[in-house]
């Protein structure tokens, strides 16, 4: 069916399994926080969102790599209908979380895109999942894909100022722009170090 003519109604039936397993893989990730804060009185997540991804979105991006917008094509060549992100205050926090979800026996990591240990050249930086979690449906078991960002909340800063710039530029963002940006990703993981070490001497001190 073509993106353009389905309804509000068709869209939200067609997008259920999406939606479901967001609010499964959101659940998790608050009982994870939740345990932490329990066990340790750390909360290593700072923010957790989902969204699922909207027909404006979906058909601009099968346009963009070639393929006719139709919902088929985006269940059949996009991984990223049901997003989540999740923001943490310290590098570690990022690999323990990831480490957790991994381990939860009814999730698959389809895919691991480390942006982290290998920023991209624009300065990008996150680690991302691809997920599958099941869906438990009243006659069957679905596994549905949800694609997983975990970053830092200075990854995050950066990521959405560097969003909203390409956004407006399209593709001719200035050289300058792009310079300037990269120079602010190498000073955000500076800064993520140096908070991260920072937090390590305050918890000696309160131990
Ligand atoms: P796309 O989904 O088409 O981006 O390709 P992919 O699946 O190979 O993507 P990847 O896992 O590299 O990135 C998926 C998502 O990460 C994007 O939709 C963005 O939300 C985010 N992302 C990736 N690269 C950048 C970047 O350079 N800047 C920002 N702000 N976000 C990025
Ligand atoms: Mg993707």
């Amino acid at each position: 069916m073509l993106l353009e003519n389905m309804t509000n109604h068709e869209y939200r039936n067609a997008m259920f399994l999406y939606s479901c397993a967001l609010k499964s893989i959101i659940t998790k990730l608050e009982t994870i926080n939740e345990e932490f804060a329990l066990t340790t009185k750390k909360n290593p997540i700072e923010s957790i969102k989902g969204r699922l991804k909207s027909v404006h979105s979906i058909a601009a991006k099968l346009k963009r790599r070639g393929y006719e917008p139709t919902f088929e094509n985006a269940l059949a060549f996009l991984d990223d209908l049901a997003g989540a992100r999740v923001i943490c205050s310290f590098v570690p926090d990022i690999y323990k979380i990831a480490e957790i979800i991994t381990a939860h026996s009814d999730i698959t990591v389809l895919r691991v895109k480390d942006y982290i240990k290998n920023a991209k050249p624009n300065g990008y930086r996150s680690y991302h999942m691809l997920l599958e979690i099941p869906v438990c449906l009243s006659t069957e078991i679905k596994p549905t894909k949800v694609e997983l960002q975990i970053r830092t909340i200075a990854m995050d800063f950066w990521a959405t100022l560097e969003h909203k710039i390409r956004y407006k530029f399209e593709k001719s963002v200035p050289d300058s722009l792009n310079n300037d940006l990269l120079e602010c990703a190498n000073i955000v993981a500076a800064l993520d170090t140096k908070m991260y070490d920072l937090n390590k001497q305050i918890e000696t001190y309160t131990q």
